[in-house]
């Protein structure tokens, strides 16, 4: 190297390298990590679910039967047994999905970046719920898109709103069971709804769905894959079902759409990794989820159940909060006046943490709402850190 004094480089980032912005979530993460917060921040799936010796019996097998093919490059549409496992899984009685439909993904939120490359300019009107998961709001994002919220309550997106704002938008966005991050799930009258008018309007309807099978109670509410395939694009992932950090995830699409996000995977990175993939067939394809998902269930049933209870005995009057029936998530809306990203630095300073609300929001943050997560929290643990936000809250009404 030369001896003089060398100037820094001045890097000229790209415009859509100005807009990618951290994930609140990650920064908030770093803190609540520390053993001693009781942490209510985590979109993070509990690891007493993960099927730990399942999976390590699958590598081996896979290793030892078809090492050769596991380590080397794969196609990038994904390992075709897996895609027929879940065009076979989202077929129902009249509505048969294909497996030239599915593209394996890293993870489902890779999903949401590709469906951002191929549908959105800058510009491009993109509809989403109000609140929306922050994730995909930051995926989108890089591509400059005009988000427009559509209003909402307990029961989901109002279909009835999208007539009015959908003409002409490329997208609309939507979170039907125990949405991230309110908990909430939509209807079957509003599915069938909100099929028909995105419909009409020849609107894609994306259905993001990685909390679909973390049912409590009922069966599920029919995808609304089934009831129009030809319009709706649908993400699963197996990140809540085994575990997130095999990465790995599916889109289903209409022909000429998949055949496009298949490109822009290419350019992104040639395929998923095809060992995890092979893995997690040999783990799912007999029947495994059948009796594993329902435990996962029972555990986050009984954890929302005691975090409800916390709610209702702890937090003053004039806060309220959702009645998940599945997922992984409560919403609570704090008194007008209270700004949740103030009280979380209160909450901090007592050891607990949780994510507020405004960062979920396209547009017109609402600051006096917070997201809560309890399934990777022990019961005690729950009733003590929800106890302590409950003072906090108190002390300001
Ligand atoms: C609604 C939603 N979509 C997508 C994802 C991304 O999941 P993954 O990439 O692990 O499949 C998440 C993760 O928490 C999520 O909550």
């Amino acid at each position: 190297m030369p001896t003089e004094k060398i100037p820094a480089i001045a890097w000229q980032f790209a415009e859509r390298a100005r807009r990618l912005q951290g994930s609140v979530i990650r920064e908030i993460l770093k803190i609540a990590v520390r053993p001693e917060v009781i942490s209510f921040a985590g979109g993070l799936p509990s690891p007493d679910t993960f099927p730990v010796a399942r999976m390590q019996a699958a590598f081996d097998k896979v290793l030892s039967a078809s090492g050769r093919i596991a380590l080397q490059y794969g196609p990038t549409d994904g390992y075709l047994p897996l895609r027929e496992w879940v065009a076979n899984s989202l077929s129902i009685p009249g509505t048969t999905i294909a497996p030239e439909q599915v593209l394996m993904t890293s993870g489902s939120q890779q999903a949401l970046d590709l469906i951002g490359k191929v549908l959105i300019d800058e510009g491009s009107k993109v509809l989403v719920e109000t609140p929306s998961y922050l994730g995909a709001l930051q995926a989108f994002s890089v591509y400059g898109p005009e988000f427009v919220s559509l209003p909402g309550d307990e029961g989901g997106l109002l279909p009835e709103a999208v007539a009015s704002v959908g003409a002409g938008a490329r997208l609309l966005y939507a979170l039907p069971n125990f949405q991230n991050p309110t908990g909430r799930t939509l209807s079957l009258e509003r599915r069938l709804a909100l099929v028909d008018t995105c419909a009409r309007l020849g609107l894609p309807l994306i259905e993001d769905d990685p909390y679909g099978a973390l049912s409590y109670r009922a069966a599920p509410l029919p995808k609304m894959l089934t009831m129009h395939p030809d319009g709706v694009v649908y993400m699963g992932s197996f990140s809540k079902t085994l575990t997130p950090g095999i990465r790995l995830g599916y889109v289903v699409a209409p022909l000429p759409l998949v055949r496009k996000l298949e490109l822009a995977k290419q350019a992104a990175d040639l395929h998923t990794a095809t060992l995890t993939q092979m893995v997690v067939y040999e783990v799912v394809k007999d029947g495994f989820l059948d009796t594993h998902i329902p435990t996962i269930r029972a555990l986050y049933a009984e954890r929302c159940a005691t975090m409800l209870a916390a709610l209702t005995s702890f937090f003053p009057a004039g806060v309220t909060w959702t009645q998940p029936e599945g997922g992984m998530f409560i919403w609570v809306t704090l008194p007008a006046h209270i700004d949740s990203t103030q009280l979380l630095d209160q909450a901090i300073a007592q050891n607990v943490a949780f994510v507020p609300g405004a960062p979920f929001y396209a547009t017109n943050p609402v600051r006096n709402t917070l997201r809560l997560s309890f399934v990777t929290v022990t019961p005690e643990r729950i009733r003590e850190g929800i106890e302590k936000l409950g003072k906090l809250i108190a002390a300001q009404c």
